[in-house]
């Protein structure tokens, strides 16, 4: 009788200034993942250079994929330096076809694309919204479909009903800055160092309550859009003029965080609500705020619903999370035709949905 065969996935993720690798066993589990963050590059700049990114990546994405391969244990011995698989060690190839910066897509997306054609595999882009969707799929205790997630990232803040893989209802976004840029710009204002959302967050422990206040947009107004864009006003105001002891500056980052948490921990709460679901999912960079995780964790306490994250470096950009859309994908029998795609802009609604 034949073996049932379990699938196993190499993944690739460069949307933006992380540069990483993973593999994945669709019984086994995650079998290596490695990342390489960009930002002592980009941090001089105050900001990730799309170009920089790019060239980094292809220095940075190939020696990641010999060295997760390498710790998965799927090389075979090589009398030269090419990289040779064990056999059968692999059935598919994910990489990050989109959204994202177009140049750092197309590095990981012509890497994935070639490795799949020199290995006759198949190759599956992956979008990364779903990538950080369904990063909570790798923990021992995944949440239950339907569900409500509250994506926030450095691009993205949305409320969408998850009700199966690929199934995905946006119930509402940001209508300007993403909950992760408020951050950044805001500990830009505070001359805090790049990248300012855990930089923030840090100074804010140190900070006081009720020192300063700023406004919560859109949380007077039903429904689930959200909106950040005011809040680096309102800090310029509140800052323009004043002394920047530390005591204002973790005063203000006390504040900002406030303001921030308290919008996406009421929108998030209404979600389940309006759908009445009692799972919320929370996932992306800003996902690994601490702050977020208690005023999240209390809210939802009091309804009887339960909350679930990635583990911390799954929140933030990496490749596990690339392997486990992929995965899901390949199973359903899904992948790429042979040339080299990726899309800076890819609406999340477009994809097709799994079955189950
Ligand atoms: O998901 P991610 O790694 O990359 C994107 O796909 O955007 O998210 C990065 C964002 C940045 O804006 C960063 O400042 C923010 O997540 N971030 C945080 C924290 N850790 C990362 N914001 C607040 N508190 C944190 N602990
Ligand atoms: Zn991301």
């Amino acid at each position: 009788m034949e073996k049932a065969k379990h699938l196993a996935i190499l993944a690739i993720e460069s949307s933006c200034d992380e540069s990483a690798a993973a593999v994945l066993d669709e019984r086994r589990g995650l079998l290596a993942h490695r990342v390489f963050s960009q930002v002592d590059l980009h941090r001089i700049y105050g900001g990730v250079v799309p170009e920089l990114a790019s060239r980094d990546h292809v220095r940075r994405l190939l020696p990641l994929v010999r060295a997760v391969l390498g710790d998965a244990g799927l090389l075979a011995e090589s009398p030269d330096t090419r990289v040779r698989l064990r056999e059968g060690a692999l059935h598919g190839i994910a990489y990050t076809a989109g959204p994202g910066l177009v140049g750092a897509l197309l590095t990981g997306a012509a890497l994935g694309r070639s490795l799949a054609y020199a290995w006759g595999l198949p190759a599956i882009g992956v979008h990364h919204l779903e990538g950080h969707l369904l990063a909570v799929l790798l923990e021992d205790d995944p949440p239950p479909f339907p569900h409500i997630a509250l994506l926030v990232s450095g691009g993205h803040t949305m409320l969408i009903e998850v009700e199966g893989i690929g199934r995905y209802r946006v119930l509402g976004e940001t209508r300007d800055d993403a909950a992760g840029e408020a951050f950044d710009k805001t500990a830009k204002l505070l001359d805090l160092p790049y990248p300012g959302g855990p930089e923030l967050a840090r100074l804010a422990e140190s900070g006081r309550a009720g020192a300063f206040e700023f406004p919560r947009p859109m949380l007077d107004r039903p429904g689930l859009e959200l909106s950040f864009s005011g809040l680096k006003t309102a800090v310029l105001h509140a800052v323009r003029g004043r002394a920047m002891t530390d005591r204002v500056r973790a005063d203000v980052a006390w504040a900002v965080q406030e303001a921030i948490v308290e919008t996406l921990t009421v929108k998030a709460v209404r979600a389940l609500e309006e759908t009445d679901l009692d799972a919320l999912v929370v996932c992306g960079g800003v996902g690994a705020n601490r702050r977020l995780r208690e005023r999240l964790a209390e809210a939802l306490r009091a309804r009887g619903a339960r909350v679930y994250h990635p583990r911390l470096e799954f929140c933030t950009d990496n490749a596990a999370m690339i392997g486990a859309a992929g995965l899901a994908r390949l199973k359903a029998g899904e992948h790429d035709d042979l040339g080299i795609a990726a899309r800076a802009q890819w609406p999340l609604e477009s994809l097709r949905p799994l079955p189950g």
